[in-house]
């Protein structure tokens, strides 16, 4: 796999200056990506990784070593965690780390995630468990202890002007097929995710989701053509997972504080903000239901509303 160079690594403005930040999977892909983004406008990051494959089976546990001193290196501050996010315990061990290391905490990226596609009719409950476990309960488990601690400094202090941004995906929003597990954890991520700024934002957390789409392990293969590289390497290369970055170094900024529960899709140069479920059409008998009189009032009811966005791969 070809990664885009690091932008360039002296560090620019004071965007993040002195936040301290935790970016899970932050090993490779997306996570490494967002770790160096941030570390680059002045964050002091803390690169989580378990270093597992690609579907959670054990792999190399070095990588988020390699990012924390490929970060340290270009003039940045980064330490690296090997916890399992979705294991409670260690998930506290991680937002511990960064209290004891860096003092403070003032935001979470919540990136780490498996793949372990397959269509449903032929699912197992194991591969429907472990991609539930990385992702909805790692994105629980990290920012519960996250919260935990920020809940406690606003009953002090006040407003703490934190960050979180989740990581969904666009299987989570419209759905994927042969990707039944992913497709519904990323759906509880998008739902977790207006939960949690409804909650934290009274303790001054706002709560962002991401639903990004880049060049990594996770799709090089399956969507080769759709990510390849440009032929010319002096073209902008759309697909490089760094373009997703500077959207989530800007959501863990305190410019971001009055944007709150948004989801936003990512893209090479390209950001979309998602609009979720809406009333499209209604109807109200005033009294009971008739399950025979339904054939025409849901078919109006269809007629009037707008077609849904085709689920990927349908
Ligand atoms: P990746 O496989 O390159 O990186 C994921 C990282 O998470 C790996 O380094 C892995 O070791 C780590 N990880 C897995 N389980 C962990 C655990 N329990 N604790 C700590 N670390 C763990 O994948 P990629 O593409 O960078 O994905 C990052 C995030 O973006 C994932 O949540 C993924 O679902 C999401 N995403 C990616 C898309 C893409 O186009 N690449 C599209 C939509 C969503």
């Amino acid at each position: 796999m070809s990664t885009q160079p690091a932008p360039t690594p002296e560090r620019s403005g004071a965007l993040l200056d002195g936040r301290v930040i935790v970016v899970t999977g932050a090993g490779r892909g997306l996570g490494r990506a967002h770790a160096v983004e941030l570390a680059r406008h002045g964050a002091n990051v803390i690169v989580n990784d378990l270093g597992v494959a690609l579907d959670g089976s054990p792999g190399d546990g070095s990588v988020a070593q390699g990012v924390a001193d490929e970060i340290g290196r270009s003039g940045g501050t980064a330490i690296a965690n090997g916890d399992d996010v979705s294991d409670w315990e260690e998930a506290a061990h991680l937002v511990a780390t960064a209290l004891e290391t860096f003092g403070r905490l003032d935001g979470v990226v919540n990136n780490a995630g498996i793949v372990r596609d397959r269509m449903f009719a032929n699912a197992t409950p194991d591969e429907w468990d472990a991609v539930m476990r990385v992702h909805l309960r790692g994105h629980f488990c990290v920012t519960r202890h996250a919260a935990a601690h920020w809940r406690e400094l606003a009953k002090q202090d006040g407003p703490v002007g934190a960050r979180i941004v989740n990581t969904t995906s666009g299987a989570g929003l419209l759905g994927s097929v042969g990707q039944a597990a992913y497709s519904a954890a990323k759906a509880g991520i998008a739902g977790l995710t207006l939960v949690q700024a409804a909650e934290l934002r009274r303790y001054g957390v706002t709560v962002n989701a991401i639903a990004p789409s880049a060049r990594t392990r996770m799709t090089e293969t399956v969507f080769a053509d759709a990510m390849a590289p440009p032929s010319d390497p002096n073209q902008f290369d759309p697909m490089a997972p760094d373009n997703v970055s500077p959207l989530v170094a800007w959501l863990c900024s305190s410019e971001s504080r009055a944007v709150n529960g948004r989801i936003f899709e990512v893209e090479g140069g390209k950001i979309t903000l998602m609009d979720g479920w809406q009333r499209a059409a209604s109807h109200d008998e005033g009294r009971r239901l008739d399950a025979r009189s339904l054939e025409a009032i849901v078919g109006r009811l269809v007629d009037e509303s707008p077609a849904p966005l085709p689920v990927y791969g349908s």
